[in-house]
């Protein structure tokens, strides 16, 4: 047995499943998910050998941010559910070997917090010191709006306490003041109140504006001390538990969050960077852009782990690539204005971006597990979803999770005019992608990525390994290796449509190994001196695996 197999870093070749609990399934016919309807689904996940389901916000809450504006911290939306029927989640979740994280929403608070409601009745307040409060409104930063369709100052003005409060994000979101000792301390009680509860973790929304400094008075925590104290927090109360962060930086500045040589803050960190360059890679048919994004990438301290994604809960953001390279992407991928969102982003799922091309999008998928980190995905993503545009802003993609082709997706019993966020119509209605039907089907999205879990797990050097950008003599080929325990795995994808003959050179192999496909039967001859030469389809993919052949391969195999 692999070393790596038997560790107990069990996010580093984790598989990651994001769902939101209103929209994976109704289990009391209202029309709204629950954790009830969550419990029955529970073993599509484990079918598909998921091992950590991230829980988006499912606290009460007003709803006018999908959840990420909590009125109450320590309780379930009644429209989701009770505490015991998260205790019951937890308990099916944890029957099947399958971890839970949840969203950790500290940032800020829903306007109808009580401790929001109670800071803005009088400046004497025993809360007012746990929002930010000003005089006069500082000076925005435009560029520091995050959502400039709706907002355009970073300060709103209460008027019966005659002072500003700031709020990164809708002004219905005020901004907590983590400064405060007090507030410091509910935080980890959060954590901890959550983890009683069996959680393993937390995906920390907002990681950077949680520690920023926004006023000049503001005393705020060293970014790094606060982190490094939550987690010692954490990991005191379960040493396998974990912080999924949200840092959506230059790799400069998002590998600080990391912490020391240990990786004593956050444990992961989403690749936000590697996801935009793979878009303008796949937008060029040019492995150019990944492969330098791979290159540039520092390596997380040994513990800590790069989150891998190519579509998330909200705009499929493309800020981190310049103005030119991301209207390559729009042209490619969300041409019209209404595909697009914030002037950053898309508000698209990959299978419409990628105009319903099946072997381009398993093409995707197969490129997202060989990654080196963790994947997570997004519900839906298993069986292709399709967005519905006619839907606001990021709700596009969040539509209910299709389960079957019948009534209402098979997501509620509910009369369908019950069921709030309606689904996709057409090629991408239930009734053309389900659940159901891919599940017989050996060839459907949904049995490829089965397919994919099964082999990224039994290839734990893909997530684990040292790994190399590999040359591969033709523009729109990506290859990469990695190696661990004296383990050599291979993966290359096709990201273009005409065929190609490629090759790699294998430092450190020779013709005593040859590359066994994992995919699909075969073999590649290595040559004496480490090359190996071999067709790729197109958007082909092919994974390998180092091996000692059965029998003895020629003196040297011919890759002349
Ligand atoms: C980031 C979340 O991903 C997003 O959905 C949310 O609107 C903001 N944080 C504010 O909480």
């Amino acid at each position: 047995m692999r070393l790596s197999m038997t560790s107990d870093l069990w996010w580093k070749n984790a598989v990651v499943y994001c769902l939101d609990i209103e929209t994976f399934a109704d289990g009391n016919g209202d029309g709204i998910g629950d954790f009830r309807g969550a419990i029955q689904r529970i073993d599509h996940l484990d079918r598909m050998g998921v091992t950590c389901i991230w829980l988006m916000p499912f606290f009460p809450t007003p709803d006018k941010d999908d959840g990420y504006d909590i009125t109450d911290f320590y309780n379930v939306d009644p429209r989701l559910g009770t505490l015991g029927d998260f205790v019951e989640f937890m308990r099916v979740a944890g029957d099947r070997g399958i971890r839970v994280i949840a969203d950790l929403v500290v940032n800020h608070t829903s306007d109808q917090h009580p401790w929001f409601k109670d800071a803005r009745s009088s400046r004497d307040s025993r809360y007012r010191d746990w929002y930010i409060w000003s005089d006069k409104p500082e000076p925005d930063d435009p560029g520091g709006i995050v959502f400039p369709d709706e907002e355009d100052s970073l300060w709103e003005y209460d008027e019966k306490t005659e002072q500003y409060y700031f709020h990164r994000f809708y002004r219905f979101q005020p901004d907590l003041n983590t400064a405060n000792h007090e507030v410091q301390d509910e935080i980890s009680r959060i954590l901890g109140f959550w983890m009683e509860l069996g959680l393993s973790g937390f995906r920390v929304d907002a990681v950077p504006f949680l520690i920023e400094q926004v006023t000049d008075s503001d005393d705020l925590p060293d970014p790094h001390e606060f982190f490094a104290c939550l987690r010692a927090f954490l990991s005191r109360r379960d040493g396998s538990a974990i912080l999924l962060g949200e840092v959506n930086l230059p790799y400069d500045d998002l590998v600080r969050y990391f912490g020391n040589d240990l990786g004593d803050e956050i444990t992961m960190c989403f690749d936000f960077i590697t996801m935009q360059r793979t878009y303008l890679s796949l937008a060029r048919q040019d492995a150019g852009p990944l492969a330098a994004a791979l290159r540039e990438r520092p390596a997380p301290p040994k513990d800590s782990q790069w989150a891998t994604f190519v579509r998330n809960h909200d705009e499929l953001t493309l800020d981190k690539l310049n103005d030119a390279e991301r209207e390559e992407v729009f042209a490619a991928f969300g041409p019209d204005k209404d595909m697009q969102l914030f002037g950053r982003g898309l508000r698209r799922r990959v299978p419409t971006m990628l105009g319903g091309d099946m072997d381009r999008i398993k093409m995707v998928y197969s490129l997202l597990f060989s990654l080196p980190g963790t994947p997570v995905l997004f519900y839906g993503e298993e069986i292709g979803m399709g967005e519905n545009l006619e839907l606001e802003g990021r709700q596009a993609v969040r539509t209910p999770m299709q389960w079957t082709p019948h009534r209402n997706g098979g997501f509620s019993d509910a009369d369908p005019s019950k069921v709030r966020i309606p689904m996709p119509t057409g090629e991408y209605g239930p009734e053309k992608v389900n659940v159901s039907a891919q599940e017989r089907d050996p060839d459907s999205l949904l049995s490829w990525i089965t397919r994919l879990i099964r082999h990224y797990r039994d290839c734990p050097e893909f997530a684990w390994g040292d790994y190399t950008v590999l040359d591969t003599g033709v523009d729109a080929v990506f290859a990469h290796r990695a190696d661990c325990d004296g383990e050599t795995v291979v993966a290359v994808h096709n990201l273009g449509e005409t065929e190609a003959e490629v090759e790699i050179t294998l430092d450190g192999l020779d013709s005593s190994k040859v590359l066994t496909d994992l995919l699909v039967d075969g073999t590649v001859e290595i040559s004496g001196d480490g090359r190996a030469r071999f067709p790729m389809g197109r958007y082909g993919c092919r994974w390998f695996r180092a091996s000692t052949p059965e029998t003895a391969p020629a003196d040297s195999a011919d890759v002349s």
